[in-house]
């Protein structure tokens, strides 16, 4: 039988990630003790009761300031290797810098490589985390590192009826769009940008179905400044759709992201539990460290 102990940090939304993930799996949960120091530098110490173990499951999400976190997490997993752990395995609810994921202009870094390397370089074993921007990133890690979805499972919470429209904010988030769809026997669509050739205005119109009438649910990845997600709102609303919710995997709201998206007619934001949250009557979280606990189930990691 292999030892495993789950380890987390003193952080809200890596804390509650763990301790949802710690009663699915009917586990111990250990946490890091971490610091400050008065110049900003960051300091941790495992708790002795995880050394020893065969496997070490880390849960850290790469919360704003994302450069932070990270580093603790090259920390953590350093000591831990340090102490002879044979295998860590890092739930990183939120990856950060998903989205540099290749060079769009010149001789630009690729930080989502950089960052994923840099991990098994340090000794990361095995990589999970909640819909990282671009799967196809995942190969810079290497073998073992899964980006689980979370549309179906969020779909399936929500019971929403399925006269609902589900629409991705562009053809590259389409297949989000038809998950969640599927999940609840839904339409799905995508918007498609059209700039008018005489005023240059930018309209955002689904591709094939009428928004008229229709609640809509607009999923995406990824919610940072809430620009896109205004845009898309206000243009749907103009078009007639009787109301727009939206569903997230990461809801990073910079800003006044969430008073934009309110102000732009969004009457709801679904989002998943990957980052710290946000305390507001527009905005409910779903737990989806179950998603993660079936992932480490089927693992044999825990029975
Ligand atoms: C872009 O490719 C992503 O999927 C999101 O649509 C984007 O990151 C949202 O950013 P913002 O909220 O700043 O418009």
């Amino acid at each position: 039988m292999v030892k495993a102990a789950l380890l987390t940090v003193e952080e809200p939304a890596s804390l509650e990630f763990a301790e949802s993930l710690a009663t699915e799996l009917d586990v111990n949960l250990y946490v890091l003790t971490r610091k400050i120091f008065p110049d900003g530098e960051s300091y941790i110490r495992l708790p002795g009761e995880v050394l020893g173990k065969d496997v070490v499951v880390l849960v850290y999400s790469m919360v704003p300031p994302q450069d932070k976190s990270i580093f603790e997490i090259l920390l953590s997993v350093d000591a831990l290797k340090s102490k002879s752990i044979d295998k860590v395995v890092l739930v990183a609810p939120y990856i950060a810098y998903s989205r540099q994921d290749r060079e769009f202009l010149e001789n630009e870094g690729v930080s989502i490589r950089t960052l994923l390397r840099t991990l098994r370089l340090i000794g990361v074993d095995s990589l999970y985390t909640i819909e990282i921007h671009k799967r196809e990133s995942l190969r810079y890690f290497g073998e073992e590192a899964y980006s689980l979805s979370p549309y179906r499972f969020m779909a399936e919470r929500l019971k929403l009826p399925n006269e609902t429209l589900v629409l991705a904010p562009d053809l590259g988030a389409v297949e989000r769009a038809k998950e969640f769809a599927q999940a609840i026997n839904a339409s799905y669509d995508y918007l498609v940008k059209k700039r008018d050739p005489i005023t240059g205005d930018i309209t955002l119109e689904p591709k094939r179905v009428s928004v008229e009438g229709r609640e809509v649910v607009i999923v995406d990845d990824i919610i940072s400044t809430g620009g896109t997600i205004a845009k898309a709102a206000q243009m749907l609303l103009d078009q007639g759709a009787k109301s727009i919710r939206v569903v997230a995997a990461h809801a990073l709201m910079v800003g006044n992201a969430l008073e934009k998206i309110k102000n732009a007619g969004v009457s709801r934001v679904y989002a998943a539990n990957t980052l710290p949250k946000i305390e507001s009557g527009l905005i409910e979280y779903i737990d989806v460290a179950p998603i993660v606990a079936d992932a480490l189930r089927n693992t044999l990691l825990y029975p």
